[in-house]
């Protein structure tokens, strides 16, 4: 087997664990990494070089692929430049603040043939995986509407990480586009219109960043389907879920009681969200426990995953490798490797952005130039 050498680009809390991960994968080495301020000690820890331009490290003869883990404004760069030195590209999510940009970013790689992989890691839940195909076998019914839910309460912080700056994170909406995407991934598309209301209602002043902290979603999909979603850190009571309802049954999955159901009739389903019965109960505990953050349990530098995004971020990162050794994508996972489905969450983002500050509702078509289908 060839080996594929991977670059990594930021190797704060989740760059330097997609490492770790990543250099134990059959035929990936971990080449160089880059990141102003903790490249040395990672680059020691997984036994590679430091580069310290961008240029430098994608004219290496042995970088194959990067993985992309700045901060959320910052992506755009190391993309395109890999791209247009032909280098395969991993990039987390948001990868983008605005639909602009990801445009640009998904066409550059297009047109230079190289991967463009969004970090959307719902995508690997077997729970997501099983209400998919519970969907697509009809077991409940057409899909009328979903309900996701990721809320909690932040209190005041020491520092202010970049990830409650909403210039530099895009604020919950963007820095959890998980549900926005795993929502149109369960709906088969995006919304033809959308509304946006929220604010900053609890979290101003020292001590808070500058993002709204409570956002409510409303989402109109061709043939009269729906979807409501809200975030925020401004909630008491916590919950984070997506509940999907049918013309037959419904499916719940539950991220803070961990756990899924399938509901047809008076019969009720129960289904792993993760890969093992232990990996589920520590997410419930740890939704239980002080550990949270605002329901969000934001990461930093020298900071571990819990078990059950370690198992999915090696799942992640096991299905590029595949896919830089010549693997052939399935269908569902096609549009997250060109980032096709990064784009057109980006674009419903977006379109909820402009809905809040203009009061008003908003076509999908304004943002992306066309009528969604
Ligand atoms: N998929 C997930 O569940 C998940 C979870 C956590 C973070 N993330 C994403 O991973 C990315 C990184 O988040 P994090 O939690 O690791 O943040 P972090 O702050 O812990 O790490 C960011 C790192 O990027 C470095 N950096 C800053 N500017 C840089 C530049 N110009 N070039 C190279 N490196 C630079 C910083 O020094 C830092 O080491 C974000 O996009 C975030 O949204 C995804």
């Amino acid at each position: 087997m060839k080996t594929v050498g991977y670059a990594i680009v930021g190797v704060g809390y989740f760059g330097a664990e997609l490492g770790r991960i990543m250099k134990e994968e059959e035929g990936a080495s971990i080449v160089a990494v880059l990141d102003p301020e903790n490249a040395g000690p990672i680059a020691r820890e997984l036994g590679c070089d430091v580069e310290t331009d961008l240029d430098t490290l994608y004219s290496r003869s042995d970088v194959d692929a990067v993985i992309v883990a700045t901060p959320n404004y910052l992506h755009k760069e190391p993309v395109i430049k890999a791209a247009k030195h032909g280098v395969h590209v991993f990039c987390e999510k948001p990868v983008a603040l605005s639909y602009q940009d990801c445009d640009e970013m998904v066409k550059v790689c297009q047109d230079h043939g190289v991967i463009f992989m969004a970090g959307h890691v719902m995508n690997f839940f077997n729970g997501i995986h099983h209400a998919k195909q519970l969907i697509n076998d009809g077991v409940i019914g057409d899909v009328l509407y979903c309900h996701s839910a990721r809320n909690g309460w932040e209190e005041q912080q020491t520092s202010i990480s970049w990830k409650k700056i909403r210039a530099k994170s895009g604020g919950h909406l963007y820095h959890h586009i998980h549900e926005l995407d795993c929502v149109q991934f369960l709906m088969g598309g995006m919304p033809a219109t959308v509304t946006m209301t929220g604010g900053n209602v609890a979290h101003q002043g020292a001590g808070f960043g500058d993002e709204d902290d409570m956002l409510f979603v409303n989402l109109e999909f061709p043939g009269r389907r729906y979807a409501v979603l809200e975030w925020g850190s401004a909630f008491r009571w916590p919950e984070h879920y997506v509940l999907i309802q049918g013309t037959r049954g419904a499916i719940r999955i539950d991220m803070c009681n961990c756990g899924g159901t399938l509901r047809v009739g008076d019969k009720e389903e129960h289904f792993l969200i993760h890969e093992s019965q232990e990996e589920d109960d520590d997410r419930t505990r740890i939704y239980h426990s002080t550990e949270m953050d605002g329901a969000i349990m934001y990461g930093h530098p020298g900071k571990k995953p819990p078990m059950w995004l370690h198992s999915i971020m090696r799942k992640e990162m096991g299905y590029l490798n595949n896919m830089l050794h010549g693997a052939e994508a399935d269908d569902e996972f096609r549009p997250l490797l060109t980032g096709e489905a990064a784009r057109a969450a980006i674009a419903t983002a977006d379109a909820c952005t402009k809905s809040r500050f203009e009061g008003r509702k908003v076509k999908l078509s304004e943002i992306v130039g066309e009528v969604p289908v």
